[in-house]
């Protein structure tokens, strides 16, 4: 990917690859509080920092979790693990010490997802700014209540959303190409069904050209977006979230 601004903030974004290959080398303590700090600079709704980083260190526990991402084994091997969690739990208690009822619905969870998300995102450059790679984990979601029970039981108002590796590569993936930046960017409005199907048509031969080069089948993106969305996925979301207290009403 391109653009024809260039410094060196647009570059490190540019140059973004998920890490899943990574040395024997852990991530030193300065340079994990260095990226959670720069996470906790992002902006956050109103404030109120919905989220929560639970770096997992016991090697024990971090090989009990890789079958529970579907035998994810950089889960184990990476330089350092987190969860990163939506977290309400410091407005719960906030309300219970005020004598006030906590009645947050969906809003309020979809309010820590994406705290969570930009102050994950934020610790992820930071890492990559300081020459690590890392790699999101999203099979984390495979089997909530056991990732749960695995870091000692959460407490209610924690909502896990995802794993992050971060260490040293081992690797150097090509990048993953993107849609077209006119299939995202509209001005306006919103594009017809016609002129989005042109993009995904052109995006899919640069997607299966990537694959190839990869040293896999040559598929496109489209056929890999519908056989990703035409089954159910982690049904069991809902029933845990709402476990934790998550009213998605
Ligand atoms: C929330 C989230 C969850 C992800 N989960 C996984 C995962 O479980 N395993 C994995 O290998 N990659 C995972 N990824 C990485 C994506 O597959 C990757 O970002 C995407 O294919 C684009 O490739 P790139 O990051 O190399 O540009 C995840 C990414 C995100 C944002």
């Amino acid at each position: 990917m391109s653009t024809s601004q260039s410094n060196a903030t647009l570059e490190l974004l540019l140059a973004h690859r998920s890490i899943r290959h990574y040395q024997d080398a852990p991530v030193p303590e300065a340079d994990i509080r260095a990226a959670v700090v720069a996470g906790q600079a992002a902006s956050t709704s109103s404030a109120v920092q919905a989220v929560s980083v639970i770096q997992v260190t016991d090697p024990a526990v971090r090989e009990a979790i890789v079958p529970l991402t579907g035998g994810q084994t950089k889960v184990a091997k990476s330089g350092a693990f987190f969860v990163i969690c939506g977290d309400v739990r410091r407005h719960r208690l906030t309300c219970d010490d005020a004598g006030a009822p906590y009645d947050a619905r969906l809003e309020a969870f979809l309010v820590a997802a994406v705290d969570a998300s930009l102050f994950a995102q934020n610790m992820v450059v930071a890492f990559e700014s300081m020459g690590y790679g890392a790699c999101y984990i999203g099979g984390l979601r495979n089997d909530l209540p056991a990732v749960d029970a695995a870091l000692g039981g959460l407490p209610e108002g924690v909502y896990p959303l995802y794993g992050l590796c971060v260490g040293v590569a081992a690797e150097a993936p090509i990048a993953r190409p993107r849609l077209p930046v006119d299939a995202v960017w509209m001005k306006d409005g919103y594009l017809d069904d016609a002129a989005m199907r042109a993009h995904m048509q052109r995006y899919d031969d640069a997607y299966a050209g990537y694959m190839e080069a990869r040293g896999a089948p040559a598929r496109g993106w489209t056929a890999g977006v519908a056989k990703m969305f035409s089954k159910v996925q982690r049904a069991g979301l809902a029933a845990y979230y709402a476990a934790k207290g998550a009213d998605l009403g």
